[in-house]
């Protein structure tokens, strides 16, 4: 009910703490299963100063809207590009949904078809509905990466665009890019790239002597990258990023914004008014922690990961759905639907789906918390004997 008269802010706030009692926390470690993390506290800082900038109205605050470009323009520089075109976004879903409009508005497909992986995140089906854009899923090869000569089966006279995935939701998969670049060059069709988990992580692992496939702008088919600061990148949610080699993709999707009160302009992006305090938290993060700091974040949740994966081997009754290729880790066991439910009854967050359970190796998972959670998995998988 909205209330007639209003309480004082102390009650508001009390009442507030009682009711997000029942959530669980990031700090806590608890939540084994997110791609989010708690944020980095200069990050909060920059948040809470910035909280009232609208990108939106660029024209009002175009010292953000410099920042937003400079962000872009480091996050184009770490996915191997000089000068890149985009935005700070709501998250990987926008980013998504952005690169299937610029693909679809530059194509003449009279019946728009998107060539996707079945591992492709779910804001897919999102673009696809809202963009009138069938979506035709290639098939997956045993490791679980996209078949590329399936891929190439299904390219048509209707074909607007090729996805891969760089970090796939579940496992963690990285496509094999290179190829589908090659694809996606010899049959003239654009190629995005959706690397809103890894984008923060390779770049960093390849560094620390990992062996993964390249997956960016490094290779010329690839027209676009969705990448998100709110995941790997420390920044609070949300903050996603999308990046495009040419200005003409952006301008493909860019609609006249009059009655501004700062002047009118052209915009891309889904959401209209948006928080200028993201794109502010970005810069500074990457500002602030700079290639080196990034790479020990990955180091720490990359070594955790093989450890990790290197306990649940000796766990009798599980099996690794694949070696982690990046910091995410999924695994099955014996009675998976009765051990998901008494994991998740002892307080853990974490979900079985596609048969499997699947733990992210956030920056607030240590390894004082993975002990417990094995213990209490072999508690688990005991008493179900
Ligand atoms: C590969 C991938 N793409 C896109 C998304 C969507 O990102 P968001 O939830 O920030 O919209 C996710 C989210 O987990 C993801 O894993």
């Amino acid at each position: 009910m909205f209330p007639k008269k209003g309480a004082s802010e102390e009650e508001v706030l009390k009442e507030l703490e009682e009711k997000t009692s029942m959530d669980l926390t990031f700090d806590s470690g608890r939540i084994l299963g997110s791609m989010c993390t708690y944020p980095h506290p200069l990050a909060v800082e920059v948040v809470r100063r910035y909280i009232d900038r609208n990108l939106g109205d660029p024209g009002l605050h175009v010292g953000s809207r410099k920042v937003e470009k400079e962000a872009v323009g480091m996050l184009s520089n770490l996915l191997g590009l000089k000068e890149g075109y985009g935005h700070i976004v709501s998250g990987g879903t926008e980013a998504n949904i952005l690169a299937v409009r610029a693909f679809r508005n530059l194509s003449d497909a009279e019946k728009p078809e998107l060539i996707l992986p079945e591992s492709a995140h779910f804001s897919f089906l999102k673009a696809g509905e809202m963009l009138g854009v069938r979506l035709v899923w290639a098939k997956l090869k045993e490791d679980y990466s996209v078949d590329v000569r399936d891929v190439e089966d299904k390219i048509t006279d209707n074909t607007i665009g090729i996805v891969g995935i760089a970090g796939t939701t579940g496992l963690g998969v990285v496509d094999d890019i290179p190829a589908l670049s090659d694809l996606a060059l010899d049959y003239g069709l654009p190629l995005h790239v959706d690397a809103a988990f890894g984008g923060f992580v390779i770049p960093f692992a390849k560094e620390l002597g990992y062996e993964l496939p390249d997956f960016d702008f490094t290779l010329k088919g690839v027209q676009s990258v969705t990448i998100d600061p709110h995941k790997m990148g420390m920044v609070p949610i949300p903050a996603g990023g999308i990046i495009f080699r040419e200005k003409r993709f952006l301008e493909a999707i860019s609609v006249p914004a009059p009655y501004l009160a700062g002047g009118k302009v052209w915009q891309a992006t889904i959401t209209g008014t948006r928080p200028g305090a993201s794109a502010l938290a970005v810069w500074a993060m990457i500002r602030h922690l700079g290639f080196e700091g990034y790479k020990e974040v990955v180091k720490h949740a990359m070594e955790l990961s093989r450890w990790f994966a290197g306990e649940l081997r000796r766990i009798p009754g599980v099996h690794l759905i694949r070696e982690p290729m990046l910091n995410i880790v999924s695994f099955g066991t014996r009675n998976l639907e009765e051990v998901e439910e008494e994991l998740k009854r002892r307080g853990w967050g974490i979900s079985a789906h596609r048969g499997y359970i699947r733990v992210v190796m956030m920056p607030h998972v240590r390894k004082e918390h993975l002990e417990e959670f094995l213990g209490d998995l072999r508690e688990v998988l005991k008493s179900l004997d």
